[in-house]
C-alpha cells in the first residue's frame, strides 16, 4: 500500500485551488508568448556528434566552438522524427522477466501493439538501434546509476530487457528496499543500480499517517539526499531526471526555513511555483556531484519526459488513448512541459561549467523533444486490471514495456560510443587550458 503511493507522480488534491491556477495558466501563457519568438533554447541543445572517420580533424583543433558548429550542422541525434519500425519490438513480456507489473500493458489487455514499431530518426543522420552486445562490450567492468523516480527505474527496465538477449543480471542489491536495487552482468563486471530519489533534493512527506493525510512533501532544496549522495561516488556513469513528482503540493526549506511553497494552501506562505523547485533539487543535486571527492564518472541528465493527459487533468478523467506518434510539426514543447524543461538545462549547463573546473564531465540526455512525440507509448489503462482501484487510473506518464522507452538506450549507446573520441577532446583542452603537458 505504501509502494502503491509512491508508485503516484502527482499528489492526492491536485484539484484543490483552480483560481489560481487558472491565473498562473494565463500569466505563462502571456510570458511564453511574448518570449518565446527570442529565445534561443527553443533550438534544442545540440549534442556533438563526430563523424569517427575523420578523427583527425577534431584533435589538431584547439578551438572547440568551431569543431562543435561543424559537428552541429552534420547532426544533433535529439531532433528528428519517429519513423517505422517492422522490425521492433526486441523483446517480450514472455522474454523479459524485468518488466514492471504496471508497465507490462499487453498483459492487461491493450489491444494495439503498432506504438512499438517505430524507431527514432535524428534529422542528418540514423540512430543505429541498440546492439546489446555492444553495449555490454562498452560497459565492460563499469558501473551506471539511474538516480530519480519510477520513470528513471521504467528506462533501467527497459535496458534490462534489451539486454536479456545477451544476458541476465543478478540481484546484488545491498537492502531489501525495492527502491534501491543493484544487479550484476557476471560476464562483463557491469553493475546497473537504481536510487530512489523523486526531488533529488532531502524530503519529506508531511503529516503521512495523520488523519488530514494530504500527499503534502517538504522539500530542504538546500540539503543533499543522502540516500544516493553517499553512495555515487564509485560509479563511471549517473543517470540523473526528476519530473512528475514535482507536479505535487509542496513546502520548500532552505537554511532550515520555510521559503515558500507549491500549492502547499498554508495561507502565510508564498506560492514559489513547481519550477522554483524543480529549478534549485537539480541546482543541488549537481551540487552534490559536484563536491564528491572520488567521482570521475559521467553525468547524464535525462531531460524531462512529458506526460499526456488529454481531456482532463490525470484526475479529472484525462487520459492518453491515441495509437499514433505525432510528427514534429504537429506538437510543441510549451507551458509547463518547457518551463521544467529549461529549467534543469540551464542548471545543467552551469553544473557542466563548474565540472570542467574538476575535469568532470556532463552529458545531455536530451529525450524530451523524442517522448513529447509519443502520446501514444502509455499504459493509459492498461496498467492494471480494469476492476483495480488504483489511484492513477490512466497513467499517461509510464512507459509501456516494449514501448518508445527503449529509445532511450539507442541515445545512450550511441553516446557511449562517441564518448572516447569527445572524452579525448576535452582532455586536451583541459591540459591547454592549464598549460599542462599534453601526452
Ligand atoms: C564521414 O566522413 C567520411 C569521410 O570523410 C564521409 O565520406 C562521410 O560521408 C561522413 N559521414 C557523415 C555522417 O558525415
Ligand atoms: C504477456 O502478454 C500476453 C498478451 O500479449 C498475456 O496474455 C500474458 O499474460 C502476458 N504474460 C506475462 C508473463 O506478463
Ligand atoms: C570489476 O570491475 C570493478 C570496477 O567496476 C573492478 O574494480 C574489479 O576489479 C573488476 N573485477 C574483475 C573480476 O574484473
Ligand atoms: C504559518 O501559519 C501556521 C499556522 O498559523 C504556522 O504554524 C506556521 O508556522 C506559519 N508559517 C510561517 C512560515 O510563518
Ligand atoms: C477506491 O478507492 C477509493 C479511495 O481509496 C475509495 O473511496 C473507493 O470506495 C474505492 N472503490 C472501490 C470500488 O473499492
Amino acid at each position: 500500500m505504501k509502494l502503491q503511493s509512491i508508485e503516484l507522480p502527482f499528489g492526492k488534491n491536485q484539484s484543490l485551488h483552480k483560481s489560481p491556477k487558472i491565473v498562473l495558466l494565463v500569466i505563462f501563457t502571456l510570458v511564453f508568448l511574448i518570449v518565446i519568438p527570442y529565445y534561443p533554447l527553443l533550438k534544442y541543445p545540440l549534442y556533438l556528434v563526430k563523424n569517427s572517420s575523420e578523427p583527425s580533424s577534431f584533435y589538431d583543433s584547439n578551438d572547440e566552438l568551431i569543431s562543435v558548429q561543424s559537428i552541429n550542422e552534420k547532426c544533433d541525434l535529439f531532433s528528428g522524427e519517429w519513423i517505422p519500425n517492422p522490425d521492433a519490438p526486441y523483446y517480450t513480456n514472455t522474454t523479459c522477466w524485468a518488466i514492471h507489473e504496471h508497465q507490462n500493458c499487453m498483459k492487461y489487455g491493450r489491444p494495439d501493439s503498432e506504438f512499438m514499431k517505430w524507431r527514432w530518426k535524428p534529422h542528418g543522420c540514423n540512430l543505429p538501434i541498440f546492439n546489446p552486445a555492444q553495449f555490454l562490450e562498452v560497459v565492460r567492468g563499469k558501473s551506471l546509476a539511474f538516480v530519480g523516480d519510477s520513470v528513471g527505474r521504467n528506462q533501467m527496465q527497459s535496458l534490462i530487457c534489451l539486454l536479456s538477449r545477451v544476458e541476465y543480471p543478478i540481484d546484488v542489491s545491498y537492502t531489501p528496499d525495492e527502491h534501491f536495487k543493484r544487479w550484476r552482468y557476471m560476464s562483463y563486471n557491469f553493475t546497473l543500480a537504481t536510487f530512489w530519489t523523486p526531488h533529488l533534493v532531502k524530503g519529506e512527506e508531511a503529516d503521512n499517517n495523520g488523519p488530514t493525510h494530504t500527499g503534502l512533501f517538504n522539500l530542504y532544496l538546500d540539503e543533499f539526499d543522502e540516500e544516493w549522495t553517499t553512495q555515487v561516488e564509485e560509479f563511471d556513469y549517473l543517470i540523473i531526471s526528476a519530473g512528475h513528482w514535482f507536479f505535487r503540493p509542496m513546502v520548500y526549506y532552505e537554511n532550515h526555513q520555510i521559503v515558500g511553497c507549491h500549492y502547499c494552501l498554508l495561507d502565510n506562505v508564498t506560492d514559489l511555483t513547481m519550477y522554483y523547485g524543480y529549478r534549485k533539487a537539480f541546482r543541488t543535486a549537481f551540487k552534490a556531484i559536484n563536491s564528491l571527492k572520488n567521482y570521475k564518472g559521467i553525468t547524464f541528465l535525462r531531460t524531462y519526459a512529458p506526460s499526456h493527459f488529454e481531456n482532463g487533468l490525470w484526475n479529472q478523467g484525462g487520459n492518453c488513448v491515441r495509437t499514433k506518434p505525432f510528427r514534429s510539426n504537429e506538437i510543441k514543447l510549451d507551458d509547463q512541459n518547457l518551463e521544467l524543461y529549461m529549467a534543469q538545462v540551464e542548471e545543467f549547463r552551469k553544473a557542466e561549467k563548474e565540472g570542467k573546473k574538476k575535469g568532470l564531465r556532463y552529458r545531455l540526455l536530451d529525450t524530451t523533444q523524442a517522448m513529447l512525440l509519443r502520446p501514444d507509448g502509455h499504459p493509459s489503462r492498461y496498467g492494471h486490471w480494469p476492476h483495480e482501484n488504483v489511484t492513477l487510473y490512466n497513467d499517461c506518464v509510464h512507459w509501456c514495456l516494449p514501448g518508445p522507452i527503449d529509445t532511450w538506450s539507442d541515445f545512450l549507446l550511441e553516446m557511449l560510443k562517441r564518448e572516447g573520441v569527445r572524452s579525448h577532446e576535452e582532455k586536451l583542452q583541459y591540459l591547454s587550458d592549464r598549460k599542462l603537458p599534453v601526452r
